[in-house]
């Protein structure tokens, strides 16, 4: 395929054929367009959508990001996980505010020199904002170039990397970089899918390498497979009257910022009389309580599959073992943001603590 033909190829399909719309698309804000990839960086679309407005809705601007207290931020991004993400949205959001006045940095350099910000995500708002031609290279990208040019270099080596990335660079419509960079994302993500992509449709199909030689399905090539840890989170729910510990996770570990109850975590999945006598030995179950213990909940992260037990129960006062947490009533539990793991079981079960 002749390299100016895929960009004309591609901007033909997006101006005739793209139908996807979305809030951010057109926009030359860079607020919005940072805000809108940031949480785009590791959640889809539609997934995405309403978290963006919502933010904007409360956030117009940024430096009404930067005024805003972090933890009515982190209840925003409740749900959507990678949460060093919003600590970094603060943080960048601050920075701009009071060293630049609220003004976005135009350069890409200087773009990438900001927290939280990749070459991604610098490319993506240097080129929606300000019209510089640098090339977006995400996994749709990836995916798109190496079918249409038939490369066979895994996309995890640096090997892999470095010759898409340098394709990228070449292909991309240095005129029309935003438009370009847009387009080629939508067309990887509405038609040369990962699965099941419609080639039928697709306005390279007499060009790409992968459809003429019927290897659609086998590229792109991956090698690497990421391990998975499994852990095993027994959270303890003991409600005095309406209220109930809780503590904000402050560790480098998953969730960093976020609440949760009681945990006693374990390496092996544990029997529920063996976490109750645990329990009871830290002093956190008062003998001979009756309590209830959930179902295992399982949230697959990234890198680790989460297995959550929850074990509720009732105390006649208020439990001074809990010393490093918080009591906390049912109305100001809601206004906190908790892990997904939590509210789902909470969603799950009806067990009416969030709701
Ligand atoms: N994924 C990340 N950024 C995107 C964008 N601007 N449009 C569509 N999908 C995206």
């Amino acid at each position: 395929m002749i390299h100016n033909l895929f960009s004309h190829y591609l901007i033909d399909w997006n101006r005739n054929k793209n139908k996807r719309e979305m809030p951010w698309k057109g926009v030359k804000d860079p607020y919005k367009i940072w805000l809108s990839e940031i949480i785009l960086q590791q959640t889809r679309v539609d997934q995405g959508l309403k978290y963006y407005e919502n933010f904007i809705t409360n956030f117009p601007a940024v430096q009404d990001l930067a005024a805003a207290d972090e933890k009515k931020v982190f209840k925003l991004w409740e749900g959507l996980g990678y949460y060093s993400r919003c600590k970094n949205l603060i943080h960048t959001a601050r920075v701009i505010s009071s060293e630049r006045n609220g003004r976005f940095p135009d350069t890409y350099e200087a773009i990438l020199e900001l927290k939280g910000i990749g070459p991604y995500t610098a490319a993506a708002i240097a080129s929606f904002a300000f019209d510089l031609p640098h090339a977006v290279i995400d996994g749709n990208v990836f995916r798109v170039l190496a079918r249409v040019f038939g490369i066979r270099e895994a996309i995890d080596t640096t090997a892999g990397k470095k010759i898409i990335t340098a394709l990228a660079e070449q292909l991309l419509d240095k005129e029309n970089p935003g438009e370009y960079n847009q387009a080629i994302m939508d067309f990887g993500a509405t038609v040369c899918k990962p699965a099941n992509p419609d080639c039928e449709q697709c306005p390279f199909k007499n060009d790409c390498t992968a459809y003429k030689e019927d290897i659609v399905g086998l590229l792109p090539v991956k090698i690497k497979r990421t391990a998975v840890r499994t852990r095993y989170f027994y959270f303890f729910l003991p409600q005095y009257r309406n209220a109930w510990p809780v503590r904000e996770r402050l560790d480098k570990d998953i969730w960093q910022h976020l609440y949760e109850f009681p945990l006693i975590e374990k390496k092996e999945e544990t029997g529920s009389a063996a976490i109750v006598a645990a329990a009871i030995k830290k002093g956190w179950i008062p003998k001979g309580t009756a309590v209830i213990i959930s179902p295992v909940h399982s949230q697959k992260l990234s890198h680790q599959l989460i297995k959550a037990v929850f074990i509720s129960y009732r105390l006649n006062e208020k439990n001074p073992r809990f010393e490093n947490y918080n009591w906390v009533k049912a109305a100001v539990l809601k206004t906190l943001p908790f892990p997904k793991t939590i509210t789902q079981y909470f969603d799950k079960t009806g067990a009416g603590i969030f709701n």
